[in-house]
């Protein structure tokens, strides 16, 4: 039921855009808290939130007036001369991390990039030789190549060898098989404290305490991909403060600027210490558009308690899924942290997230049979409970012919 300039985009994107996505066909012409609005009007609660970018939802004020000012006095200088906005951002990124250094560049891929050469550089600066960074199966780690080669996921890497070696996978949430993992090679450990892509799986506290000590016993680097679960969204400002143990780096990207491409690489000073200059950079990287528009963000996710809001209402969200699985049926499993929140299926994902759609409510099918919710920290439980009528109407059988 598109309209026709919904119609019109969609044939239009076909011809003059590769074909790497699946894109559904709609297109939306503006945004408001967690609703967004389409090209014909229709209004939609946004469970998706930008996959887990858009904390602040669509056009929050504080966020809104942040670009507008930063953009009418300055965007972009380049790393060649001193931002203001950039430290600004790394004083208080570093400041509740509890790590030391920033490095700022546009994504999440490219943040992991620059921490995988954050750590064979400083395996290289100790002399030795070690090299080899251990992960999880099931990992997303993003698409640059040496991302892809940290994210041993078959459909991920698929024609694209030779990949960068260095890599080796191990079980997720298994310690003794990440501790056998351990060679001579070993430089660093990067885990996600929640695997997001691959179904919204927590790490055991186990599984992180372990590597951890591992980390400690072998002097590896413990590095955490936050990409997905940093700046509030499992509840707490980073997910591994509520795992109480602390990473050398972390990379952060997706809620940080609340829309505005940003990444960031946060680690230990004398890990920090070897990137020197010359070693690493990014032309846009930090630049004070993206740093006034992130410094917005954690600004406004301190401040309004967005983290501590993002832990109740996604009890309240896991919590309605689990009673709309006894209720009308279709969902086996809920699991998640504060805002990111998978439900598994009896069923295929993909004709779930079209009738949620065609019902006004977005969500994304993160697996074949798994739908992912990620909405803006500031959705509040009333939209909650809206979106969970929706979903129980599209999961529901039909009233003729149905089980019951
Ligand atoms: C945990 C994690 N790391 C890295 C990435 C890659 O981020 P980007 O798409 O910004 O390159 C993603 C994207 O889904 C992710 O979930």
């Amino acid at each position: 039921m598109s309209g026709t300039r919904t119609e019109e985009i969609q044939r239009l994107s076909e011809q003059v855009l590769m074909p790497n996505y699946r894109r559904a066909p709609v297109a939306f012409a503006r945004g408001e808290g967690v609703r967004l609005f389409d090209l014909e009007g229709r209004v939609y609660l946004d469970f998706v939130g930008g996959i887990a970018v858009s904390a602040l939802g669509h056009a929050h004020p504080r966020l809104t007036a942040a670009i507008q000012a930063q953009a009418a006095r300055l965007l972009h200088v380049s790393n060649l001369y001193l931002i203001p906005e950039q430290v600004r951002l790394a004083r208080w990124l570093t400041a509740r991390s509890g790590l030391d250094r920033a490095f700022f560049c546009n994504s999440g891929a490219e943040a992991n990039e620059a921490a995988i050469k954050l750590a064979r550089r400083w395996a290289h600066a100790q002399g030795g030789g070690r090299h080899e960074i251990l992960v999880a199966e099931g990992a997303f780690h993003g698409r640059t190549l040496a991302a892809l080669a940290a994210t041993p996921v078959a459909k991920y890497q698929e024609g694209f060898a030779p990949l960068p070696t260095g890599f080796r996978a191990v079980p997720f949430n298994d310690p003794g098989a990440l501790a056998d993992a351990v060679g001579e090679q070993t430089c660093a450990i990067l885990l996600e404290p929640v695997q997001g892509e691959s179904g919204v799986r927590p790490a055991t506290p186990e599984f992180l305490a372990a590597a951890r000590r591992l980390a400690d016993a072998h002097g590896l680097l413990l590095i955490f991909d936050e990409v997905q679960t940093g700046i509030g969204r499992t509840g707490a400002l980073f997910a591994f403060q509520a795992y109480g143990i602390t990473p050398d780096v972390i990379t952060l990207a997706m809620g940080l600027g609340g829309g505005v491409p940003i990444g960031a690489v946060l680690a230990r000073a004398e890990v920090a210490e070897v990137l020197q200059p010359g070693t690493h950079g990014s032309t846009f990287g930090g630049n004070p558009l993206a740093c006034a528009a992130a410094l917005a963000v954690v600004e406004a996710v301190e401040q309004d308690g967005l983290a501590a809001r993002a832990a109740t209402t996604g009890v309240a969200l896991a919590e309605g899924l689990r009673e709309l699985g006894r209720r009308v049926g279709g969902i086996t499993t809920v699991r998640g942290r504060g805002l990111l929140v998978a439900a598994d299926l009896d069923r295929e994902a993909a004709p779930v997230v079209d009738g949620c759609r065609d019902h006004g409510l977005l969500v994304n099918g993160v697996q074949p049979r798994t739908l992912r919710f990620a909405p803006p920290l500031i959705v509040r439980e009333e939209e909650v409970r809206e979106a969970l009528a929706i979903l129980g109407e599209v999961l529901a059988p039909p009233a003729e012919g149905g089980e019951g």
